[in-house]
């Protein structure tokens, strides 16, 4: 082959590359979860979206599904080994097949308000949770809020002995397993997507979560009472495949690390609002009575259920808990 000829082929194959690459098919990045839109975790990923769309057009294309369309949360996490999915942000109760360090958080009555949890997952132990399941292929990219717990039954819950008997959803945790063990309650692990019927069927008498999600979910209308206990609380991990991750390339994993962090400052803003303004909705709707406990009977709660912290300090760590406890002052 001629000089000439060499240089024709090898601009033809440059040519034909380039136009392969500008015409490359934009990476695409499932996001899923299980609550609505209208959450702090809901508005923190339709954020994500427009900040990807805005940035990284024609190179990352991001789909939300939320409300479990795409899978429930006993299911993301090993979809998300199977490269089926790109995002999910679980409740951080629903890691413990993959870590327990994160059971920390679920420690009732750990945290005296949502300023101590931000101060503990920001800190050098929170941060360093974030990278707790790497070995097991999963990495964390940041917390994002939703809120404190409280306690809905279809009876006034004051002081832990009206919870004997009393069956109650709660997350893939054997923590809050332990929490309703600690007040002779009967805990039953369940998905989300299926609280509401289970209440309105009657096949649980209770539940644990936030405003928003108690607000969204319409659980006000199927469960007579609603005891402000502020016992626990419900965050979530926004947690990415290592494999996906680090086979970005280095310029789209630096954009979407700066969008994911505006998101998450986004989401956190919301869930301070809905917690105000969900629990005004749901007293307003006239559907439910919140019960506001004394004091004292808050103690009783506290006191029943403490011993849960003892069981579950070797396998969260003694020194986690006193940075998260040091949190609170
Ligand atoms: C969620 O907020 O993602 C769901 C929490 C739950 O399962 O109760």
């Amino acid at each position: 082959m001629s000089k000439l000829r060499l240089f024709q082929a090898l601009a033809v194959v440059c040519i034909l590359s380039l136009a392969a690459l500008a015409h490359a098919a934009p990476i695409v990045i499932k996001f899923s979860h299980v609550v609505a839109e209208d959450t702090p975790k809901g508005q923190m990923a339709v954020k994500l979206k427009q900040c990807v769309d805005a940035k990284l057009a024609g190179k990352v294309q991001l789909e939300v599904f939320p409300s479990s369309q795409l899978f429930d949360d006993d299911k993301v996490l090993s979809a998300m080994l199977l490269g089926d999915v790109q995002l999910a942000a679980p409740a951080l109760s629903k890691f413990e097949k993959y870590t327990t360090v994160l059971q920390i958080y679920d420690l009732p009555f750990l945290f005296k308000d949502m300023k101590a949890v931000d101060t503990f997952q920001q800190g050098p132990e929170g941060q360093a949770m974030l990278k707790s399941m790497e070995d097991k292929g999963l990495i964390g990219l940041g917390y994002i809020h939703n809120g404190l717990k409280q306690m809905g039954a279809n009876k006034p819950l004051r002081v832990p002995a009206d919870a004997k008997g009393q069956k109650f959803r709660i997350m893939t945790s054997d923590v809050l397993a332990a929490q309703f063990d600690a007040v002779n309650a009967i805990p039953l692990k369940k998905p989300f997507s299926e609280v509401f019927t289970l209440l309105q069927t009657k096949a649980i008498d209770g539940q644990e979560n936030t405003w928003s999600n108690m607000y969204t979910q319409k659980m006000h209308e199927v469960q007579d009472y609603i005891t402000e206990t502020n016992h626990g609380l419900l965050d979530y991990m926004l947690v990415t495949s290592a494999e996906f991750w680090n086979g970005l390339p280095a310029d789209v994993r630096t954009e979407l690390e700066a969008c994911i962090k505006e998101a998450i400052a986004y989401g956190n803003k919301v869930s301070d609002e809905k917690d105000i303004d969900d629990k005004k909705k749901i007293a307003d709707s006239g559907r439910t009575q919140i019960i506001t406990i004394t004091p004292e009977e808050r103690q009783q709660w506290v006191e029943a259920m403490k011993p849960v912290w003892a069981k579950f300090a070797p396998s969260i760590g003694q020194k986690n808990i006193d940075a998260a406890v040091a949190a609170n002052k």
